[in-house]
């Protein structure tokens, strides 16, 4: 089962993807591989920290090769994807990957928050070099443009689970969004 965690930055997708690992699926994150590129102090970590830090898009490029070096390793894995795919062209890359791999998406699930709440309750406390008011509020409208029209390319797939609830009840509904997919297919 190939699941995408969907929501807007700090709604929570890199925390219940870190959960979905102990049920045996692999994490993708491509703000985590890009991160670790920016610690190892690559080249391709130089060339994305400042796209990073100002709370731009990397370019599409970039993120669809990261992606695909991951899923060649283990085609028939269980992959959580988390903060991919976030351009519809990134989505289109992935179905095409996903595709020649003979796999597919089997749930998008978006996790439904209030952002307005999301830059003080979450993001400030947790001191990362892009959570700050400016380049979150930059994240934020990259996510409402770009990102949004990824739900529609998605709608057949889509679950939505609240969000703003404590960690462990939006696991819960998480698991209930897995489950009825499961018995179903
Ligand atoms: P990325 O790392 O993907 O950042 P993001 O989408 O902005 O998401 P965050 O990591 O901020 O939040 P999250 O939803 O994972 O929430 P989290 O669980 O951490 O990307 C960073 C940058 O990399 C991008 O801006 C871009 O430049 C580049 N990039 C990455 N992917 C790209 C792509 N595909 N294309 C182009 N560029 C790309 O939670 C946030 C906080 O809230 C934590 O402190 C957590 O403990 C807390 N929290 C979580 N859930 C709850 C809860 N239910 N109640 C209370 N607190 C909670």
């Amino acid at each position: 089962m190939n699941i995408i965690l969907f929501g807007p930055p700090a709604s929570g997708k890199g925390t219940q993807a870190k959960r979905l690992v102990e049920q045996g699926f692999t994490h993708l994150s491509t703000g985590d591989m890009l991160r670790a590129e920016r610690e190892r102090g690559t080249d391709l970590g130089k060339t994305v920290a400042e796209i990073m830090d100002t709370g731009g898009l990397v370019s599409d490029d970039i993120v669809i090769r990261l992606i695909e070096q991951e899923i060649s390793k283990n085609p028939q894995g269980s992959f959580v994807f988390d903060g991919f795919p976030r351009t519809v062209a990134q989505a289109k890359a992935l179905q095409a990957m996903m595709t020649s791999h003979g796999v597919f998406i089997d749930l998008v699930i978006r996790l439904d928050v209030d952002i307005d709440r999301l830059l003080s309750e979450r993001v400030i406390a947790r001191g990362r070099s892009d959570d700050n008011p400016k380049s979150f509020k930059k994240r934020l409208n990259q996510y409402i443009a770009e990102t949004t029209p990824v739900a529609e390319f998605y709608r057949t797939k889509l679950a939505s689970v609240p969000g703003m609830y404590p960690i462990e009840i939006v696991s819960k509904e998480i698991d209930k969004a897995i489950k009825i997919v499961r018995e179903r297919d």
